[in-house]
């Protein structure tokens, strides 16, 4: 069985083809950051026009690439939310569409669960039941997976989302859009302990994150110093550290409570260097295992999309005609 997967959620059109005996036969990404970057943040219309522009041609390109074409496919999977509604609109009316005129079962699919999949792709997956920490651009969450889609969430963010924390710390510091990943290589130059940022939530109980306090906290200090470069890698280093320390806190919490040591780590975050050295470490100490997916699938991308589709299918889920784009969309609601 082959499944095509469309992913618009945000600023990456990215397409992908699932093939149920060989895996990821294709996966296409055209990322809008140059776009983006002038502005320093995502602008919706932008990137739903974009969406547009490149969605069929990426499409064509994945098929030619996958030695594959529409009449071997079995079924179309889109990225139906959480995400911003005009970029959304466009993966789901491309995806629905097609299906129809293909004669094709079409599946509108949850962003972060397919984000969530993405290290089931990977050689050595985890078995059921274990938990995941989905740190991306708009959401942070930790979830005990009990069974395939059997979602509880643990705890989430009450405010600013991790990769958002990341990305408007790292622009005040001057740094291009998504500031993310310069952040990180800009802590690496860093001193740790020059300037040190708060833990939030963690001397109280609960899984629940907060990052608008800690991403305040830097913003104080940027301000108030005179800044160098070495300056900025020693603020971005604390900044890091302290992010990294607040998902480990709120993660080997997570392992205490449930007793389940198995720990999937899913969303742009998670290709941070930091972060997966000190859960590789923790989870050690907890007798577990921590499941990353590869670089590539860390971010938005087309492969989980298509993956995350080709189960449902598997499970015999179809969907009517009709499709809906849903911004705002929790997990444990799918
Ligand atoms: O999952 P994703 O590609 O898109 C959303 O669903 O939001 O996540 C993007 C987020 C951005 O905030 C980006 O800065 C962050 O992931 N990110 C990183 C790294 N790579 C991407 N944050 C920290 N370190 C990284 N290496
Ligand atoms: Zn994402």
């Amino acid at each position: 069985m082959q499944v095509l997967g469309i992913e618009t959620s945000c600023d990456e059109t990215a397409v992908a083809v699932y093939d149920s005996k060989n895996g990821i036969i294709s996966h296409c990404l055209y990322s809008q950051i140059d776009l983006h970057n002038q502005y320093g943040g995502v602008v919706p219309e932008l990137a739903s026009r974009e969406h547009i522009l490149k969605v069929l041609p990426l499409i064509n390109r994945t098929l030619t690439d996958g030695n594959t074409s529409f009449d071997l496919l079995d079924a179309i999977a889109y990225t139906s939310g959480p995400g911003l509604m005009g970029s959304l609109l466009v993966g789901s009316a491309i995806g629905r569409s097609l299906a129809y005129s293909l004669n094709l079962p079409a599946i509108g699919v949850h962003h972060m669960e397919a984000h969530l999949l993405a290290p089931l792709l990977e050689k050595n997956p985890p078995k059921y039941p274990f938990l995941a920490l989905l740190v991306s651009g708009g959401h942070t969450l930790l979830v005990e997976v009990a069974a395939p889609s059997n979602f509880k969430i643990l705890g989430e963010s009450v405010d600013d989302a991790a990769g958002e924390a990341f990305d408007k710390t790292a622009k005040v510091l001057g740094l291009a859009y998504p500031g993310g990943p310069k952040l990180s290589q800009l802590a690496e130059k860093g001193t740790l302990g020059r300037f040190t940022f708060p833990r939030p939530m963690t001397d109280r109980p609960g899984l629940d994150f907060s990052f608008s306090g800690l991403k305040t906290s830097a913003l104080n200090t940027i301000n108030s110093e005179n800044l160098d470069e070495q300056i900025k890698a020693d603020i971005a280093c604390a900044f890091v550290d302290a992010v990294v320390d607040t998902l480990t806190i709120k993660c080997q919490r997570a392992i205490e409570e449930t007793k389940i040591n198995q720990l999937v780590v899913a969303g742009g975050v998670s290709a941070n260097k930091q972060l997966q050295h000190a859960l590789v470490s923790m989870l050690k100490k907890e007798n577990g295992e921590v499941f990353f997916p590869r670089n590539e699938y860390c971010t938005d991308n087309g492969a989980m999309v298509a993956y995350a589709g080709y189960l449902r299918i598997k499970k015999g889920h179809s969907e009517p005609l009709s499709f809906h784009a849903k911004p705002r969309w929790s997990i444990d609601n799918i």
